[in-house]
């Protein structure tokens, strides 16, 4: 099949990748109904499309944290994404690059904050609240080493979500190496591309913590063991204090966590329920958006993830008052279905329909989307 969208990459993807590996990437927590939702709201915003505005040249490029970027794009944080394709954060960090765009590295990634710097410009980082605040302090110190340009801090992962499809595809729960064994057998192509070419699978950035032990095993232990529920708005001071640079906090979903994030000094946020994988029930990022922008528009940088599958919904999400869009889902199964040529496609495609929906809208610059493209307002 010829790829002309996400989500055919999807189904590329899906017939690919051994079963945990794709309903980790594709599944979400609880019964899945914000994952759900954050796909229909979005692509429920029903755009004004106006003809005759002369929109012959169309400039998709913008400005965020200082760095002029092709796209109002950045490839978003994934974890383990390295095992979707071989050392897949370096794949995609290059199609990136290419495209123009920011790659934000996870802090369990498979490639470590070393490798990935080296090819990704720019290049951000994430970061958890973890237990440990001396580590914290380590990975800070190693990514401005290395380069970093913005610190995305995760502040929506005070617990993990409960995961039904990672234990029934046996990603967490009893067996779970000799299912995930099983099922890499039924999928040759990945086992010998990734599976085995692809070795080690070690978390890159854990290894001084974890050691040789920081496999796929440990992700889910640690994840579960290192997360701190105890964090509050204070400590975020030690952070700002050792971060100087662009500081962005991800999963502000509430305008009132907004306006904090704008009093504890952060230069941007991500409004983003993480994909649907923490609190189901949780507003669609469609919905929370709005009254977020209207909160705290201006005041600091506002990125968005969450549905964003084609470079429509890039646009939908502009209109409801994102100034960049990270995207997930979207570029791990590109990633999956044809590594680095497959991130390139996808950034291609989404320029590509940015492109259709501003013309067929009636405006030619990013800065010029606003709620004025939407039928409805920013009242979604
Ligand atoms: C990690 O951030 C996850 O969503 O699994």
């Amino acid at each position: 099949m010829r790829i002309a969208s996400a989500s055919d990459f999807r189904e590329a993807a899906r017939r690919r990748l051994p079963r945990f590996l794709f309903d980790y990437a594709d599944g979400g927590a609880f019964a899945e109904e914000t994952l759900r939702r954050n796909v229909s709201d979005l692509s429920g915003i029903a755009l004004r499309q106006r003809v005759l505005r002369d929109v012959a040249s169309v400039d998709l490029s913008t400005t965020l944290f200082g760095r002029k970027l092709a796209l109002p794009v950045a490839l978003g944080p994934v974890g383990i994404s390295g095992m979707y394709a071989r050392r897949g954060e370096l794949q995609a960090a290059r199609a990136a690059k290419a495209a123009g765009i920011p790659t934000c590295l996870s802090t369990v990634s498979i490639c470590s904050i070393d490798e990935v710097s080296k090819v990704a410009d720019p290049f951000w980082f994430q970061l958890y609240v973890i237990r440990d605040r001396a580590f914290m302090r380590d990975l800070i110190a190693t990514a401005r080493a290395a380069g970093a340009e913005a610190l995305v801090f995760t502040v929506d992962m005070a617990v993990p979500g409960a995961r039904y499809r990672d234990a029934h595809s046996g990603m967490s729960g009893p067996n779970a190496p000799l299912r995930r064994l099983v099922q890499a057998m039924g999928k040759p192509g990945w086992a010998w591309d990734v599976g085995l070419l692809g070795q080690p699978h070690q978390l890159g950035n854990l290894k001084p913590l974890l050691g040789a032990q920081s496999g796929l095993n440990d992700y889910m232990g640690w994840l579960g063991a290192n997360f701190d529920p105890s964090i509050q708005w204070k400590d975020l001071d030690w952070i700002r204090a050792e971060w100087k640079g662009p500081l962005i906090l991800k999963g502000i979903l509430d305008p009132e966590d907004a306006r904090e994030a704008v009093a504890m000094g952060a230069d941007g946020i991500v409004v983003s329920n993480h994909g649907g994988r923490q609190l189901d029930g949780a507003l669609s990022t469609a919905r929370a958006l709005p009254p977020i922008a209207d909160a705290v528009g201006g005041a600091l940088t506002i990125l968005a993830d969450g549905g964003v599958r084609t470079g429509l919904d890039v646009v939908r999400m502009l209109a409801l008052g994102a100034n960049g869009i990270l995207l997930g889902r979207a570029w791990l199964y590109a990633l999956a279905a044809a590594g680095e040529a497959g991130v390139a496609q996808l950034l291609e495609l989404i320029a590509r329909e940015m492109t259709v929906a501003m013309t067929l809208t009636g405006v030619n610059r990013i800065d010029a989307i606003d709620s004025g493209i939407l039928v409805e307002g920013r009242t979604a």
